[in-house]
C-alpha cells in the first residue's frame, strides 16, 4: 500500500482528458507541456516564453521570509525534495497558509506543483528545509499521522476507489476513526447532497466531476482543519470547473483552510486569496489572487494573454 493509499486515497483509474491538437504537439516538441489557460501557438513562441520564463526566475527574489511560522496554520519554508537521489524537483520552494486562506498553486507542467503538495503530505521526504503545521515540525510525519493531525489531501488522479460505493468510499475516510462515521456522512452530504442521494452506487459509475465530489467529499470526512487539493478540476467540463470552484468556498466557509493545486489559473487566481505561481521547482510570483490576475509579468509568462497576441 502506497502512503496516499493508507492514507485513506484510493487508487483507481485515471480521470484528465487528453487535450491533443498542434499548439500541445508544439508544446511537447518545444520540452514543455503547458495546460494552464492558453499555451502556446508555436515550437517557437513556447521556446522564447521558456527563455523569458527563465529569465524573469533569474530575477525572482524570495517568495517570502518567514519569521515565525507558529503565526500561520501551514509554512513550507525553503523547501528542497525530489524522487531520484541527487535529482532535486523542489529547489527552495517557500508557501505560507494562513488561518481561514486558500490558497492557490499555478505554474506550468512539470513546474513541481504536484511535488510540492505531497511533500507537505509527507509522501516525499524533505531534503532541506521546513514544513510546519501550527508552528510545529511535520517533516517526517507519515500521510497516516497527518490526517489524523487534521491535514486532507485530494490526489491529482486516482482519487476514488472506483470499485467501491459512494459510501464505502466515504468510509474509507474515516478508517483511522471509524466512530465518526455516521456524523461526518451527515455533514458531508449536507455539503455535496449528491452524495447522500448516490451513496450506494459504484464511485466508478459516477462523472468525473461527481467523483470529484467523492474524493473532496472522502478527505472532509476526517474534519481536517487543511485541504490538499491537486487540480480539483482537471478533466471536468466547464460547467462542473465551475461548480468545484464554488464548492471549496463552501468549505472553506466552513473553517477549512485551503491549498489548491490548479490548471485552471485565471479562475483559481479569481476565487483564492493568494496565490504562487511555481516554475521549475522554484518561486517565481506571489501574490494576492488580484495582484497575480493584474501583474503584467505574470499574464504574459504564466497567463497566456500576451503569449497568444504578441
Ligand atoms: N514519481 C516520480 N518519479 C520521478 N520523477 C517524477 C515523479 N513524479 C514527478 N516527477 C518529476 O517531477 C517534476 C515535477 O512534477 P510534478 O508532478 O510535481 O509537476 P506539476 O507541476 O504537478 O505538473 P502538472 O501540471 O503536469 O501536474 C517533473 O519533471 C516530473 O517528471
Ligand atoms: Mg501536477
Amino acid at each position: 500500500m502506497s502512503g496516499s493509499e493508507a492514507a485513506g486515497a484510493p487508487g483507481g483509474e485515471q480521470r484528465r482528458d487528453g487535450q491533443g491538437g498542434a499548439a500541445e504537439q508544439a508544446a511537447d516538441a518545444a520540452g514543455r507541456h503547458d495546460r494552464i489557460d492558453h499555451p502556446p501557438e508555436n515550437r517557437e513562441e513556447a521556446s522564447l516564453l521558456q527563455e523569458h520564463r527563465e529569465e524573469a526566475l533569474e530575477h525572482a527574489g524570495p517568495a517570502e521570509r518567514v519569521t515565525d511560522p507558529s503565526r500561520y496554520l501551514l509554512v513550507a519554508d525553503s523547501v528542497t525534495a525530489g524522487y531520484v537521489p541527487e535529482v532535486n524537483i523542489l529547489d527552495g520552494c517557500t508557501l505560507t497558509l494562513g488561518e481561514g486562506e486558500v490558497v492557490g498553486i499555478i505554474g506550468p507542467n512539470g513546474a513541481g506543483k504536484s511535488t510540492l503538495i505531497k511533500t507537505i503530505f509527507g509522501l516525499l521526504p524533505v531534503r532541506g528545509g521546513t514544513i510546519t503545521l501550527r508552528g510545529e515540525s511535520i517533516v517526517r510525519r507519515s500521510a497516516h499521522e497527518l490526517v489524523s493531525s487534521g491535514v486532507g489531501y485530494v490526489p491529482q488522479t486516482q482519487n476514488v476507489f472506483p470499485s467501491l460505493t459512494v459510501e464505502e468510499n466515504l468510509e474509507m475516510g474515516v478508517f483511522l476513526r471509524p466512530k465518526i462515521f455516521q456524523r461526518r456522512m451527515s455533514a458531508v452530504a449536507e455539503l455535496f447532497p449528491l452524495l447522500g442521494e448516490r451513496r450506494k452506487q459504484k464511485a466508478g459509475a459516477l462523472s468525473g466531476g461527481e467523483r470529484q465530489m467523492v474524493a473532496m467529499g472522502r478527505a472532509l470526512m476526517m474534519e481536517p482543519s487543511v485541504l490538499l487539493l491537486d487540480e480539483p478540476t482537471a478533466g471536468l467540463s466547464p460547467i462542473f470547473q465551475d461548480e468545484v470552484f464554488h464548492r471549496v468556498r463552501e468549505i472553506n466557509a466552513t473553517g477549512v483552510s485551503v491549498i489548491m493545486v490548479e490548471q485552471n489559473a485565471r479562475r483559481c487566481l479569481q476565487v483564492c486569496d493568494r496565490g504562487y505561481v511555481l516554475d521549475q521547482g522554484r518561486n517565481a510570483y506571489t501574490g494576492t489572487g488580484r495582484e497575480l490576475l493584474d501583474d503584467p509579468n505574470v499574464i504574459e509568462l504564466y497567463l497566456g494573454t500576451l503569449a497568444q497576441t504578441g
